[in-house]
C-alpha cells in the first residue's frame, strides 16, 4: 500500500542472525503490565492482590515510544508484531496504536493477544485500524472450571461473544488458547474442540509452562501434547501438517474429515528453541530474548535520554547478535521443579 511507512531495512542483512543462527523476526508488545484475569498459572491472586504495585503509566512506554521501538525493530527485518501484555484491552487507545502499527512497511503479520472479555467492545475498532487477528484464551468450556482458570473473573459467555464479534469484524483465522494442566482441566479438552471444530477457529493446547517463578509449577501439572493428541486422535483423527512458515512454534494437525486444523506448543516436552525467532519488548521497554528469561536489556532509558534510531538499532542489533537462549531445549523434562528463580514473569514480557 502506498499509505505505508518506509524504512530502512538491514533485513537482507545475511549475518543478521543470533549466536545460534536465528533470525529476528518476530516481536511481541506486552502493552500493559495489569490483567482484569488472575489466571492461577500466570497471575495467581494471592501473589497478585490489591496491594501489588504494577507499573505506574510514566513507567510504562508511552504508544509513541513503543511504535518507535516497533519501527526500528522492523528495519532490522521483524515481519510480525504482536500486542499482547498483561490484557492490552486495557488500554482504551489500543486501537490507534494498532493503526500506527499497521502502517509499518514490511509488517506482514499483526495479531494480539487477548482474554477475550473486552473484545465484543474492541473487534470492530481494531480490525478497522488494520489489526489482522485475534488470538483468544479460552481454557475451558465449562462455566466452573473457566471460573477457576480465570481466578473468578471471567465470564465465558462474554468471550464468546467477543470470539463472534472478532469474526463479524474480519480478524481471522481465530486461535483459541487453551492452556492444559493436569487436573483442572485436561478433562474438558475434547468438549473444546467438539465446540469449535467446524468454525474455522483454531484451537492450540499450551503445555503449563515453568516460566516466572509465582504460579507453583511442577512437572506433574504438565500434560505432555502427545496424550491430548491422543485423545482427540481416538474421537476424531487428524493428521500432521507442516509448518505455515519458519520458526511457526505450534505443532499443527488437520481433522481426516476436514472440518478444520488444531495446533500445540509444547515448549515443556518438545522444545522449539533452535527455531525461536521472537524477541519481546515488555510495557517498561526491557527487551528480552527468550520467556524464560531473568534478565533483560533496558531500552526505555536510551529512549528517554535522547538516543536516535540508530543507536537504539545498534542495541537491538548487538543484543540480538549475542543471543544464544534456549533454555527449553537445555531443560531436563524430568526435572520436577523449575530449575532458575526470578525468572520474568510471562504477563510481565508479553506471553
Ligand atoms: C500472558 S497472556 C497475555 C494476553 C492475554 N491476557 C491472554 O490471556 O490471552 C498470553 C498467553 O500466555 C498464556 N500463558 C500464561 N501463563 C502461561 C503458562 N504458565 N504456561 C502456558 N501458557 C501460559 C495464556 O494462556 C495466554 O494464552
Ligand atoms: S494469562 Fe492473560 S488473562 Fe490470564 S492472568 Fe495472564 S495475562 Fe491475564
Amino acid at each position: 500500500m502506498s499509505s505505508k511507512i518506509q524504512i530502512r531495512q538491514d533485513a537482507d542483512d545475511p549475518a543478521f542472525t543470533d549466536a545460534l543462527g536465528r533470525p529476528l523476526q518476530d516481536l511481541r508488545i506486552s502493552l500493559l503490565d495489569r490483567c482484569n484475569f488472575r489466571c492461577p498459572y500466570c497471575m495467581p491472586e494471592a501473589e497478585y492482590g490489591e496491594d501489588y504495585q504494577f507499573l505506574t503509566k510514566s513507567a510504562r512506554l508511552s504508544h509513541d515510544e513503543i511504535f518507535r521501538l516497533a519501527s526500528i525493530a522492523v528495519g532490522l527485518g521483524v515481519t510480525k508484531l504482536r500486542i499482547t501484555g498483561g490484557e492490552p484491552l486495557l488500554d482504551r487507545n489500543v486501537a490507534s496504536l494498532v493503526g500506527r502499527l499497521a502502517s509499518l512497511q514490511g509488517v506482514d503479520d499483526l495479531a494480539l493477544t487477548t482474554n477475550g472479555l473486552l473484545l465484543g467492545l474492541f473487534a470492530q475498532r481494531l480490525a478497522d485500524a488494520g489489526l489482522q487477528r485475534v488470538t483468544v484464551s479460552l481454557d475451558s468450556l465449562d462455566e466452573t472450571i473457566f471460573s477457576r482458570m480465570s481466578g473468578n473473573r471471567g465470564d465465558i459467555a462474554r468471550v464468546l461473544a467477543g470470539i463472534d464479534a472478532a469474526v463479524r469484524a474480519g480478524l481471522s483465522p481465530i486461535k483459541i488458547n487453551v492452556v492444559v494442566q493436569r487436573g483442572v482441566n485436561d478433562h474438558t479438552v475434547l468438549d473444546v474442540i467438539e465446540h469449535f471444530r467446524g468454525t474455522g477457529h483454531i484451537v492450540r493446547f499450551i503445555e503449563f509452562m515453568d516460566v516466572g517463578s509465582r504460579n507453583g509449577w511442577s512437572m506433574e501439572q504438565v500434560v505432555p501434547s502427545k496424550e491430548v493428541l491422543a485423545q482427540i486422535h481416538t474421537r476424531w483423527p487428524v493428521r500432521a501438517v507442516g509448518r505455515n512458515y519458519p520458526g511457526e512454534v505450534a505443532r499443527r494437525y488437520q481433522f481426516l474429515d476436514g472440518q478444520g486444523e488444531l495446533g500445540f506448543i509444547s515448549s515443556v516436552t518438545e522444545p522449539f528453541c533452535g527455531s525461536c525467532s521472537r524477541a519481546r519488548i515488555s510495557a517498561d521497554g526491557t527487551l528480552y530474548t527468550c520467556l524464560f528469561a531473568t534478565a533483560g536489556t533496558d531500552l526505555r532509558a536510551p529512549l528517554r535520554n535522547g538516543a536516535d534510531d540508530e543507536e537504539i538499532a545498534a542495541i537491538l542489533k548487538s543484543v540480538w547478535l549475542k543471543r544464544d537462549d534456549r533454555y527449553s531445549e537445555l531443560r531436563k523434562p524430568e526435572a520436577s521443579e523449575s530449575p532458575l528463580v526470578n525468572k520474568v514473569e510471562m504477563y510481565r514480557m508479553g506471553g
